[in-house]
């Protein structure tokens, strides 16, 4: 199990790209959840972040991709417009415990 961040970093409706072994990941808190996706879009395989830890669309409902302007659901990863519609981010698998992100 490695420790990615407390969830103190990652405040609320708000996302954080992180690497991690050269993986490249992203962490989302999003409506009191969290969610972990590695940062890699399905269509190209690039990075999506627009700026460092800019992830979500404009009005802050979708993750979106950077490059082709793919939209995925914060809480699935679905993707569900863009050229890689149908397609969905890999999901990390994660536990909270106490107040840290502990991949497992
Ligand atoms: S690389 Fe992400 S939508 Fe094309």
């Amino acid at each position: 199990m490695t420790v990615l961040c407390n969830i103190s970093e990652i405040p609320a409706q708000s996302a954080r790209g992180f690497t991690l072994d050269g993986r490249a990941l992203v962490a989302v808190h999003h409506n009191g959840r969290f969610f972990v996706y590695e940062n890699r879009c399905p269509h190209r395989g690039v990075e999506l972040e627009w700026q460092p830890d800019q992830f979500f669309d404009f009005e802050g409902n979708y993750i979106q991709c950077a490059t082709h302007g793919a939209l995925f659901k914060i809480d699935t990863g679905e993707c569900i417009a863009g050229p890689c519609n149908g397609q969905a981010l890999n999901q990390v698998a994660f536990s909270q415990i106490d107040c840290q992100i502990v991949l497992l």
